[in-house]
């Protein structure tokens, strides 16, 4: 008998006769070659985010041919849809700008069209937080796919990897170490493959936190995009997609502060980039959960860095995917996790661990006791300069620079750092800081991942690689060095960044998590009142919803009226 609460007959269209609704939609979706006997089944929509502007989704349409694989051959109609994809080097004026706009695609289009469960295929840096943002204020039930790490290639003998390669080289090149035929040779090498960067960037770990967070099935965070093995998953995860279709099974049934804890944790542990933080808190608040940065800091502060990955370390994805992924990094967490979290699979985390087998000798993942790096990763800064928070990934950072105090020099906007970072008059040593803002959610708009100030190039060409660097803009995962980042309040939204001088002292302090502009509480309430904030200007379309509604850093950059209703 037909079930009228399922497939074909959720979500009808508006026409004040739901007899007609159904016969109208029924006779147009056979117009697709569909019989009454397969329009009766279970329906599991299918995300595509192919595009030929977004090459680490270039083995979507592979892998939607396997998922569909699975959910026919478990009783239901796999239907597949497109949505907004978003690439980091095809976004302007940054990806992160338009993270949230496809947060809304996904999850107006999960909630308009009939399906009983998604698989949600993403990869790229934004795409994965914007499907779990939109899908989570959708609460129907969901699973994650994702397109999987690139493989590495190979310059001149040396193993190189988009995208912490593509940033050494080119800092080398503006450092004239090598010149403009080797930079363009290894243009070639970098992405050797479609798939995400192979480094611990953003892509690899909101694979793995989103993993460990129970809503993508164990072990599918790392194999390589172009492996056998990621068809497989694919074609598993609609077979899950199925199941958790027939339970009914939505996210706020079994995802918990708890899970999102352990996701926190294990984005310590694998030296995972910052923006990771930005994106869990964005994805937890969709579900009315507030991640705190203090608490994550206290949470995470002993947790040791086990994965030696780039940029941190020395490996790729695919020798994590060889040393047993995400599985065995949790047998190796097991006591800094919470072990009774459900995950989509119906199994609780403990009950996935236990069923691990992956104890075989390896490099890349260290046991606790024998870290990359002792204790968090990631730290948390607070201070008169950023009296919201800031964040260091200390993991990738200069240890000499840990502490550090120095005169600094600031740019105001990207636009003055590209005029003037290269200059010779530049007022600059190598114990110098460098100060970027409006480069915040607002401020650029989009918070650009701009944060990675260059070395200026006189003290790049004296050998300069490091110099402790401050801004309200985010930074690549796949990038390393003394960068403070997330400055919250954002100087476009009135914070202290926005009244520093080239000139004043900063005192940069890890160990104790602080940040201090050295002049008087007085001195920077003066400032902030003769401070002259540029005019309001005129806005339309979605750049009007973004700067209207953008939060800040500390809460995921989300747009306010998309978090839940209290
Ligand atoms: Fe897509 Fe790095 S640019 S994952």
């Amino acid at each position: 008998m037909t079930n009228k609460k399922r497939g074909m007959y959720k979500n009808l269209t508006s026409y004040g006769d739901n007899g007609f609704s159904i016969f109208l939609r029924k006779a147009f979706i056979k117009g697709l070659g569909y019989t009454d006997e397969m329009l009766d089944k279970p329906i599991v929509g299918i995300t595509n985010t192919y595009s030929d502007y977004n090459p680490c989704h270039g083995n979507v349409p592979e892998l939607i041919k396997s998922v569909k694989s699975g959910i026919l051959a478990s009783g239901a109609i796999p239907l597949e849809f497109p949505t907004i994809t978003v690439h980091e080097s095809f976004a302007h004026p940054t990806s992160m700008y338009l993270r949230n706009l496809m947060s809304i695609d996904t999850e107006e289009m999960l909630r308009a069209q009939p399906m009983d469960a998604c698989v949600l295929i993403g990869g790229c840096d934004k795409t994965v937080p914007a499907q779990l943002m939109g899908a989570f204020s959708t609460d129907i039930p969901v699973i994650q796919l994702v397109t999987g790490p690139m493989l590495t290639g190979s310059h001149r003998g040396e193993r190189v990897g988009a995208c912490t390669d593509c940033r050494r080289y080119w800092a080398k090149y503006r450092a004239e170490e090598i010149d403009e035929e080797e930079i363009n040779e290894v243009n070639n090498q970098l992405v050797p493959t479609v798939g995400t960067c192979g480094v611990m960037g953003t892509a690899s770990t909101m694979a793995l936190i989103t993993e460990a967070l129970g809503i993508m099935l164990p072990n599918g965070a790392c194999a390589p995009a172009v492996s056998a093995e990621r068809k497989r998953i694919a074609e598993e995860t609609g077979r899950v997609a199925v199941e958790i279709a027939s339970k009914d099974l939505k996210p706020s049934k079994f995802l918990t502060i708890k899970n999102f804890e352990n996701a926190l944790t294990v984005l310590s542990a694998i030296g995972g980039s910052t923006n990771g933080i930005i994106h869990l808190t964005a994805i937890a608040g969709r579900l009315g959960f507030d991640l705190n940065l203090n608490d994550f800091d206290l949470m995470t502060k002993d947790t040791p860095m086990i994965v030696d990955l780039k940029p941190s370390g020395a490996g790729y994805m695919e020798d994590l995917f060889r040393s047993g992924g995400l599985p065995r990094i949790l047998v190796e967490l097991k006591n800094y996790l919470h072990l009774d979290t459900q995950t989509v699979t119906g199994q609780t985390l403990n009950e996935l661990i236990e069923k691990s087998k992956y104890n075989w000798k390896q490099e890349i993942i260290r046991k606790t006791d024998n870290p990359i790096f002792e204790k968090g990763s990631i730290a948390v800064l607070t201070g008169n300069l950023a009296p919201g928070s800031a964040i260091i990934k200390q993991s990738a950072a200069s240890e000499h620079l840990l502490y550090h105090e120095g005169i600094v020099e600031v740019f105001d906007n990207l636009e003055d750092l590209a005029e003037r970072i290269d200059s010779d008059d530049l007022n600059v040593t190598k114990d110098s800081i460098l100060l970027l803002r409006n480069i915040g959610p607002i401020g650029a708009p989009g918070m650009p991942e701009a944060g990675l100030i260059p070395i200026p190039k006189k003290l790049a060409k004296q050998g300069v690689k490091d110099m402790v660097r401050i801004s309200d803009g985010r930074m690549s995962g796949t990038a390393s060095g003394t960068i403070v980042l997330h400055v919250c309040p954002e100087a476009a939204a009135g914070g202290t960044l926005n009244i520093v001088e080239s000139g004043d002292t900063i005192k940069l302090d890890v160990k104790n998590r602080s940040l201090e502009l050295m002049i008087s509480e007085e001195e920077i309430e003066l400032r902030k009142k003769n401070k002259i904030m540029p005019p309001k200007i005129k806005r339309r379309g979605y750049n009007k919803i973004f700067h209207e509604n953008v939060l800040q850093a500390d809460k995921g950059v989300d747009f306010d009226f998309l978090r839940p209703i209290q």
